[in-house]
Parts: structure tokens; sequence; C-alpha cells
């Protein structure tokens, strides 16, 4: 091979001598582009990856530090961790690596945006982004397949962190998911289904029909997206909580303390949501100081008072046999209607957890659901107030 080249060497020549100025050309360009369009991106890029980097890393050091009483737990979560940022980086390389003209179709799109040609020019925008393909979003949980690393114990940290005693909640930054998911022993998959599943979709059918700029109240805020929602459909939305609302919107409105001590909205209401809220109040389950009386009936007569004639209340609670524990009430008919007393109830609709991924419209019968015996019912109402 090496005769054969020196052997055409000198045939050669005129051609290089032709080529090269041509190549030089070309990678004039691809500096040029690859300084001025694409170096500023991927720099600003690797720079978050880097940050982000660095506070995982961080972050990992907490966990650890957290789990160290469960050794088992703390290794093969560090395992696991370490694994994605090895993931990550190795994108952050992959990255550098394209940059360096490793690719040619990425030298001939750079060529040719240096030469203002727009298609390649959102074409390298695109390959850009993917690129960097939520690199970061896809630590810790970018498990493919099935064969997932997560051991028992690496299974019961993941159920406890995204659970609503994990950081997250302690964070003040847990929004109660309507399916939670379930890590086990190599697998996750969906776990329980909760009463959010109904309760949300109760409510959205009534935010749906409110006209922009419509005042609403939603009690019992926190651990909940649905006031941000609220807001996001263009409502003016009051959110009132014992604890503060971590979500933000031009139009949210936050009070933090307890309702009944609040004077209450500046504006007549439209509607008053009330998703899982007023069987807690006054019970002290949310350490707050226990209140004698019936807290739950003077905050419906408050609502009655806040809203406009014509507003309406969107009310869910849990329902079966009467029964009041220290975190909750669980209203039977008698009570709710106590609880509505001169109230029009307009719609009204039972939902019963038939199983743990399960929940089913129950109108006809009330449920013999107790909450102590893992059977559980909810009543979804909407009620106009009493007159005058
Ligand atoms: C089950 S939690 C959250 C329910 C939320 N609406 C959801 O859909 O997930 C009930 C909330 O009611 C709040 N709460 C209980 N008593 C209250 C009171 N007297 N005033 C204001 N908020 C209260 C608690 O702080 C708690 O965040």
């Amino acid at each position: 091979m090496g005769r054969m080249r020196r052997l055409l060497s000198p045939f050669a020549f005129p051609f290089r001598r032709y080529i090269d100025p041509r190549f030089r050309g070309i990678h004039e360009h691809i500096d040029v582009a690859v300084d001025h369009h694409l170096r500023p991106h991927v720099d600003k890029r690797a720079a978050e990856l880097k940050r982000e980097l660095d506070g995982l890393r961080m972050r990992m050091e907490q966990f650890e530090a957290r789990v160290t009483a469960d050794t088992q737990t703390a290794a093969e979560f560090a395992t696991t961790f370490r694994r994605s940022t090895d993931r990550l980086t190795s994108e952050l390389h992959t990255a550098w690596a394209w940059l360096a003209g490793g690719e040619s179709h990425l030298a001939d799109l750079l060529a040719r945006a240096s030469e203002g040609d727009h298609a390649a020019e959102e074409e390298l925008g695109k390959l850009l982004r993917e690129l960097q393909p939520g690199a970061a979003d896809r630590v810790v949980g970018a498990f493919e397949g099935v064969d997932l690393p997560i051991g028992p114990g690496t299974a019961d940290f993941l159920n406890w962190a995204s659970g609503h005693t994990g950081p997250a909640a302690q964070a003040g930054v847990w929004f109660n998911p309507p399916v939670t998911v379930f890590h086990h022993d190599g697998t996750v998959r969906p776990g329980d289904v909760n009463e959010r599943i109904v309760e949300i979709p109760w409510c959205m059918g009534v935010a749906a029909s409110l006209e922009p700029g419509s005042h609403v109240l939603d009690f019992g805020a926190t651990e909940s997206t649905l006031s941000l929602s609220l807001a996001s459909l263009g409502l003016e939305v009051t959110a009132t909580d014992l604890r503060p609302y971590p979500l933000s919107h031009p139009r949210l409105q936050v009070v933090v303390g307890p309702i009944e001590q609040w004077s209450g909205p500046e504006h007549p209401l439209d509607a008053v949501f009330c998703v899982s809220a007023i069987e807690h109040v006054g019970l002290g389950a949310y350490d707050e100081s226990p209140t004698e009386g019936e807290l739950d009936r003077q905050i419906v007569e408050q609502f009655g008072q806040w809203l406009k004639p014509g507003g309406e209340l969107v009310l869910t609670a849990p329902y079966g046999h009467w029964a009041v524990d220290d975190l909750q009430r669980v209203y039977d008919a008698n009570h709710l209607d106590v609880l509505l007393h001169g109230w029009t109830v307009t719609h009204r609709a039972v939902c019963v957890q038939t199983a743990h991924d399960r929940w089913e419209r129950h109108d006809s019968e009330p449920p013999s659901s107790t909450w102590d015996d893992g059977t559980r019912g909810v009543v979804l109402v909407r009620a106009t107030p009493p007159k005058g």
C-alpha cells in the first residue's frame, strides 16, 4: 500500500494543491460557524449541565447522609446515582466530540449555516437540543427496560421520597398525585389511585364554565395544583391554607393562616373550591390548635356569605359511615345535610374506591366505606348558597 501511494504521489500532488485550499476554506467556515453559532450555545449549556451535575452531586451527598442508618439503601442509591451522573458526563463529552467535527453532517450544516442558510441554522438548533435531550431530567429516573437497578432498600427509599413525608413534602413542594408510582424490587409501576382522580375533574367541570376574570377561592389549597390550574385558566384565585402555597401566578393571591380568622375576600366570589379540606378543620391534624364546636359548619356558612348570589360551592369530602378522629371527619348523608344546611345542592355524586387502583361512581346507594378499613368513598357536591 505504501509503495502504491509513493508511486501515485506525483500525480496526486496537483489534486492536493487544488483540494487543500478548498478544505481550508471549509474549515474556516466551520471555525466561524463553531465560534459564532454553536460554541456559545454549547458553552452555555455545558455550564448549565455542569451546574446541574454539581447540584446533583451535592444532593447525592445529602441523600447519602440522610440514609446512612440504612447502609444497604445508601450504597444502592449511591451506585444508581453515580451511574446516572456518569451518563450525564458522557453526554457532555459526546456533545463536545460532535463539536470537534467528528460528524460530517454537522460540518456540512455548520458550513451552510455560516453562509446564512436558515434551514441549516434551524437544523443546527434542533441538533443542539437533541445533543442534550433532557440529560439532567433523566438523571436518577432514567432506567431503561425492566432491568432496573432498584433493590428493596432503594425501592423503600424511593417510595418514601416520592410520598407525602419525603423531601419534597418537607420542602413544601409536594403535590398529592391522583396516581402514585410504586417502586418495588426492580420494577416501577402505578400504585394506589386516590380520591383526587375524581375530585379534580369535578372541580374542573365548574372551572371550565366560569368566565375569565371570575373570582374564586380555593380553600385548603396546599399540596394541590388546582389553584395554579384555575389561575392559568384565567380566573382570579385566592388560595387559602394554614401552610404557604408554593406555586405562583399573576392571577393567584395566597392567604396563609386559619381561614376562620381571615377577614374575607375583596370581591364577592363566583365559586369556592373546597377539595378534601373541610373534613380536617379544627381537628389539629395540621399542627393547628384544635377548635371546640363545629368549625366545618362555620366555615361553610362563611363561604355562603362570601359567594355572590348564584355563585357555587364545589366541595368534596370523605363519605361513608359518620366518623371523626384526630385527622378527619367522614360524612354520611345526615351530617352532609347539616353541613350544607340552607344550601341548594344542584349536583351530587358519590364515588367509591373498589380496588387499590380503581374508583367507581356509586350514586344510587351510600357506600359502606368507613375509611378505617381501607374502603374509601367521597362525596362530590355543587351547591348554591342560602338566600339572604
Ligand atoms: C388534605 S390537605 C390538602 C387538600 C388539597 N386541596 C388537595 O386537593 O390535595 C387539607 C388542607 O387544608 C388545610 N387546612 C386545614 N384546616 C385549615 C384551616 N382552618 N384554615 C386553612 N387551611 C386549613 C391544611 O393545611 C391542608 O393543607
